[in-house]
């Protein structure tokens, strides 16, 4: 059965991915990708996807209603909303953008799918939305309590998803997903910084005390589990993906580290991140009972993914050496 499905965000990390892996499970479905092309919007990770018959790529701003509306006027099986301004540190510096584009924008297309209909529209949050979790497992009924711009910007986005569904009947699905790894990730996420860094000589900026604990969610995973509730998950449901691979940033630093057969004098440690979230952990029990479970090994993912950021040096010097300089600068300048 073919279908055609809207991707929000197809040129950013995840939402690419995601592209990739719906054009080898199901090269039928028709593909549109709508996507601004911010700073971290990049049609290079989209590599032998352009030419494909159907697939069709449309730069544009989720949060433009007339734009938006005429994509769901098309007729569409399914929406799978990943646009979004993703970076904490963005946020903590300026919100303005993850205000307009994280809710805002979710607003507009949950409006353009309620006036035209939709099969199912898959909200992309976040396990952010939580907040810190100094113990225990995040599950889908825990309050929500973001503690940066983005993070609460993503939680607005989530309750706004779910109050389409609840008011509208709108079959919305919430995805909850923890910190996600692999190619294609902009250099200014903890993975593909410390890995190019590293394998320039620049130091690893680590902040605080680098005891801080992620989640470590392969984005192959992370896929299969969006694929899987398209066709299985339950409508107004929301569901946690996490990979179950606990880690702290210092842990995650040495691994690194280790894999390219570099000193640990690379590391720096610098000013910490303000209200930086100690650890995010999350109970996938309820995705599980679904058929669901992450296939990667992460010990080989993680060596896999330091390798590809190593073998594809095209991808990232392009970007370190444009808009991200300034931002590098600007950053990491005054810690
Ligand atoms: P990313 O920053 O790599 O990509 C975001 C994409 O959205 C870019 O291509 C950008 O150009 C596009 N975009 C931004 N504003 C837009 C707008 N107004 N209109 C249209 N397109 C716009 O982000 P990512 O890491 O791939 O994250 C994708 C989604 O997954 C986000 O919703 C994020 O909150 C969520 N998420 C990410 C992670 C993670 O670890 N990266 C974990 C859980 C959830
Ligand atoms: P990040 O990749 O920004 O993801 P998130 O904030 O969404 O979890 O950061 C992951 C962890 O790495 C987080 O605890 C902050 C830390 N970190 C550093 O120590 N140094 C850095 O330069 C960056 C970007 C992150």
């Amino acid at each position: 059965m073919s279908r055609k499905i809207l991707v929000t965000g197809g040129a950013g990390f995840i939402g690419s991915n995601f592209i990739h892996y719906l054009a080898e499970k199901h090269p039928q479905d028709e593909i549109i990708n709508l996507d601004k092309l911010t700073y971290a919007g990049n049609l290079d990770n989209l590599k032998g996807i352009a030419d494909r018959p159907n697939y069709r790529f449309v730069r544009g701003d989720i949060a433009d209603l007339e734009l938006v509306d005429g994509l769901f006027q098309e007729g569409l099986d399914v929406a799978v909303n990943f646009a979004a301004e993703t970076h904490v540190d963005r946020s903590i510096g300026d919100p303005d953008d993850f205000i307009r584009t994280d809710i805002y924008g979710t607003y507009t297309l949950l409006e353009a799918a309620r006036r035209h209909g939709v099969g199912c529209f898959v909200q992309i949050s976040t396990d952010e939305v939580y907040g810190s979790v100094e113990e225990g497992f995040s599950n889908e009924r825990d309050p929500l309590m973001p503690r940066n711009p983005y993070a609460a910007s993503k939680a607005g986005a989530d309750r706004l998803a779910y109050s389409y569904f609840a008011t509208y009947d709108l079959p919305v699905i919430i995805t909850r997903a923890s910190n996600n790894f692999g190619p294609y990730q902009y250099p200014e996420k903890v993975i593909p910084l410390f890995v190019t860094n590293a394998l320039d000589s620049i130091p690893l900026p680590l902040y605080g005390d680098g005891l801080n604990v992620r989640d470590w969610l392969f984005v192959r995973d992370h896929c299969s589990a969006i694929d899987l509730l398209i066709s299985r998950g339950e409508k107004g449901e929301t569901y946690n993906i996490g990979g179950g691979n606990l880690l702290t940033n210092r842990e995650l630093t040495a691994r690194i580290l280790e894999f390219l057969q570099l000193p640990e004098t690379l590391i720096r440690r610098v000013r910490d991140r303000e209200g930086h979230d100690r650890r995010y952990a999350l109970d996938s029990s309820k995705l599980k009972k679904l058929g669901w479970e992450p296939e990667a090994d992460f010990a080989a993912e993680l060596e896999t993914t330091i390798a590809w950021y190593r073998d594809n040096r095209w991808w990232w010097e392009k970007i370190k050496s444009g808009e991200f300089k300034e931002y590098y600068k600007k950053q990491y300048g005054n810690r």
